[in-house]
């Protein structure tokens, strides 16, 4: 029997139970149902609505359910939810008072309450696991980040730079995440909890109590708004999604530099996998599995906003698929968080190409004139003349002698060669913010106090 059967006289078809219930996702998040039944309990009893006895047997009873599902009884799907599982084991186990445990309360208010609390812990785990990648990106800066490559624009060769520099590109987009986490859980940590179905009750319940029980930040002020709100789930899936496009480049260029084309890195055992039929093969699968799965975080945000939308005040039972995609967001962002710090902390970062003569190092030129009071786009012309001469004799800008430099403008003196060496032209980048080791050190140093190290 439902717990809702009185104006009924059958139940639902098997076929509708199958279709309506939604405990098989609740089952992640009994745990919070429990901890809201304890905290709306204590606060019934605090204003007199409950008998202080009538509480303890809620909560002793409440205390069993809770064992028992971390023993792992299955309630039966025909419960419908964990919030309807939890009550009729409470009716089994103390009989009828059980059924005042739902005073100045609905399901809809539950299913926020439950929600709010699940979701406040898998922010945090989900910060810790990004903390913990910013400083595997921070390590590696430190220990493997004076290597010189080229940095890209297009996908071409642009400029020398630190890898450090790039790794800590990363790491800045990373703490921003962090930043829209903590910004979105402020108002995740809000109490819907006796809005009742989104009227309020006339029961005099105390719903601050309830919150500061639970460790809420303060109330949903609104009860329709209460039981309808889910942009605060939009916001932090939104943020995840954000992240795993955050991830997804970092797997991306993973993937690149552990080519044999690049091989700048070489990751490890413990994050790559061989091939059935290739012996050679060391396939940076891990970081293939970031880039694959992230598009299941923005499916999940496409498919909570969608669930809203035009969907009229206040609760609607399509609210209840909110869950699914919620639940994944989140399983998968954290699991690719920490599955990237695996990469990164256990990758091994090898010598960068020989860059001597490189094209790259073009602008290293163009800036040697601008030293000398060359307007920049004039210099931007002679140098780009430089390259067109190479290019057509077969050579890079190892060839050009100081003679050649000093015919094609005379601004050219003699210590004009030394600004193609590779990692000085790294070293000359030391405005704020630029490749220079030095502004790579108090970048390092910000992002420790970032992640309260120092
Ligand atoms: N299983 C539903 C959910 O999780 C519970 C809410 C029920 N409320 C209602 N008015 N039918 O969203």
């Amino acid at each position: 029997m439902a717990l809702w059967d009185g104006r009924f006289s059958g139940g639902p078809a098997e076929e509708m139970q199958a279709f309506s219930e939604s405990l098989s996702t609740d089952m992640h998040m009994w745990e919070e149902d429990i901890q809201g039944s304890i905290a709306h309990a204590t606060m019934l009893a605090e204003v007199g609505i409950l008998k202080s006895a009538e509480c303890d047997a809620i909560i002793e009873g409440l205390n069993t359910v809770a064992n028992e599902l971390r023993d792992g009884w299955q309630p039966s799907i025909a419960e419908e939810d964990i919030h309807m599982a939890v009550e009729s084991r409470l009716h089994e186990l103390i009989g009828a008072q059980a059924g005042k445990l739902h005073t100045g309360r609905s399901r809809n208010d539950q299913v926020a309450t439950d929600l709010r609390l699940w979701l406040r812990r898998r922010i945090d785990e989900l910060d810790a696991a990004l903390q913990e990648l910013i400083g595997a990106l921070l390590d590696k800066t430190q220990s493997d980040g004076k290597t010189l490559v080229p940095g890209f624009t297009h996908l071409q060769r642009g400029q020398p730079i630190w890898l450090g520099h790039q790794f800590l590109a990363h790491a800045w987009a990373l703490s921003r995440d962090r930043e829209r986490l903590a910004d979105a859980k402020k108002r995740v940590n809000r109490s819907p909890l006796g809005a009742a179905a989104m009227a309020g009750t006339p029961h005099p319940i105390d719903r601050t109590r309830s919150a500061e029980l639970l460790n809420f930040d303060g109330l949903v002020d609104n009860a329709m708004d209460a039981v309808s709100a889910r942009d605060h789930l939009l916001e932090t899936v939104s943020t995840c999604a954000i992240l795993g496009s955050h991830l997804s480049r970092m797997a991306e260029e993973l993937i690149l530099w552990s080519t044999r084309e690049f091989g700048w890195i070489r990751l490890s055992d413990d994050w790559s996998t061989g091939s059935s039929i290739m012996p050679q093969k060391r396939n940076p699968d891990a970081a293939e599995l970031i880039r694959g799965k992230v598009g299941r975080i923005n499916g999940a945000l496409v498919s909570l906003l969608t669930l809203v939308k035009a969907l009229p005040l206040a609760y609607n039972r399509d609210l209840q698929e909110d869950r699914p995609p919620l639940f994944e967001a989140m399983f998968i962002t954290t699991a690719c968080t920490k599955v990237m710090r695996g990469c990164i902390e256990s990758m091994q970062v090898n010598a960068g190409p020989d860059l001597h003569g490189d094209f790259a190092l073009a602008t290293e030129l163009a800036d040697y004139l601008v030293a000398k009071e060359v307007p920049f786009r004039q210099a931007h012309h002679i140098v780009g003349n430089l390259v067109k001469q190479c290019e057509d004799n077969g050579v890079n800008l190892a060839a050009l002698s100081a003679e050649d430099l000093n015919t094609a403008d005379p601004h050219f003196g003699a210590d004009a060669l030394d600004w193609l060496e590779p990692s000085a032209a790294a070293e000359r980048r030391t405005s704020s913010g630029g490749t220079a080791w030095s502004e790579i050190e108090k970048q390092l140093s910000a992002l420790r106090q970032s992640l309260g190290k120092t």
